[in-house]
C-alpha cells in the first residue's frame, strides 16, 4: 500500500517546483518541514487555503519550519495561481513565500498515498486530497492528517499540532485536549512517579481517580 507512516524517514524525492528542481531532504536542510498537497490549482478551497498559509507564513518561520505544498498541476500553472492567491489575501504583485510541486503526473500523489477516489476530474482521474504532513529535523514523518477535497484544513490548528509536536520531541511530556501553548500537559505514563518529581521542577499534580490508579498527572512545562 502506498503512503508514509508515523516515523518512517520521509521518502526523498526529486520534483518539479516553483523554485526549481529540488530534492527534498535537501530542502528541508535541517529544519522541520510542513508539505501539504491539494486537489487542482484554480480552485476556491484551495485558494484560501494557501492564501491562509502564504499570511502566516512568519509562525512557521519561528517555528524553524519550511513550508512547501503540492498540487496535480504545472510550474506554469502553479505561478499563475500564486498571483491569484496573493491578490486574495491584498498582496497583488508579493510572491507566494514558500514553493509548490508540481505533481502532474501524479507520482508523488501515488507514492505518499494522497488520491482522493471520490474527487474525480473531467478526464476521469482522481484529484489529489488535502494531506499534511509534518517532517521532523531527523526527517521522519512526525504527523499525518487526510481531509478531503470538500474540507477546508484549519491552519491555527496545524500552528498548533507543530507547537505540540516540538513541545514533546524535547520533553517527556504529552498534551492534553485542546491543548495550546501555555497549557498544562501530562506526565508521559512510561515516566515513575520519583522520575517525574526529579524532571518537573514546577511540581507534577496527580487527580485522585475512582480506580485509585496515578496516571493523570499534570505539570507545567
Ligand atoms: C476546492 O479547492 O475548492 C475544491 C477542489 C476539488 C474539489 C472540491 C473543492
Amino acid at each position: 500500500m502506498p503512503g508514509v507512516l508515523l516515523g518512517d524517514v520521509f521518502p526523498n524525492f526529486e520534483a518539479e517546483t516553483t523554485i526549481g528542481r529540488i530534492k527534498f531532504h535537501n530542502f528541508l536542510e535541517d529544519s522541520w518541514g510542513i508539505l501539504f498537497s491539494h486537489p487542482r490549482d484554480f480552485t476556491p478551497v484551495c485558494t484560501t487555503e494557501l492564501a491562509c498559509a502564504a499570511g502566516i507564513t512568519d509562525e512557521f518561520k519561528k517555528r524553524g519550519v519550511k513550508m512547501i505544498a503540492l498540487s496535480i498541476d504545472s510550474v506554469e500553472d502553479h505561478t499563475n495561481w500564486s498571483k491569484d492567491v496573493m491578490a486574495f489575501n491584498g498582496e497583488t504583485g508579493t510572491p507566494l513565500p514558500f514553493p509548490i510541486i508540481a505533481d502532474d503526473k501524479r507520482l508523488l500523489s501515488v507514492q505518499l498515498g494522497m488520491l482522493d477516489p471520490d474527487e474525480i476530474d473531467k478526464d476521469g482521474m482522481p484529484l489529489t486530497a488535502r494531506c499534511v504532513f509534518v517532517i521532523g529535523p531527523d526527517k521522519k514523518l512526525k504527523l499525518s492528517i487526510l481531509y478531503p477535497a470538500t474540507t477546508g484544513r484549519n491552519f491555527d490548528e496545524l500552528l498548533r499540532v507543530i507547537d505540540s509536536l516540538q513541545l514533546t520531541a524535547q520533553k517527556k511530556v504529552a498534551t492534553p485536549v485542546n491543548w495550546k501553548p501555555g497549557d498544562k500537559v501530562m506526565v508521559i505514563p512510561s515516566l515513575s512517579e520519583a522520575e517525574a518529581t526529579a524532571l518537573f521542577p514546577n511540581g507534577v499534580t496527580c487527580k485522585e481517580l475512582p480506580s485509585g490508579k496515578k496516571y493523570l498527572r499534570f505539570t507545567q512545562p
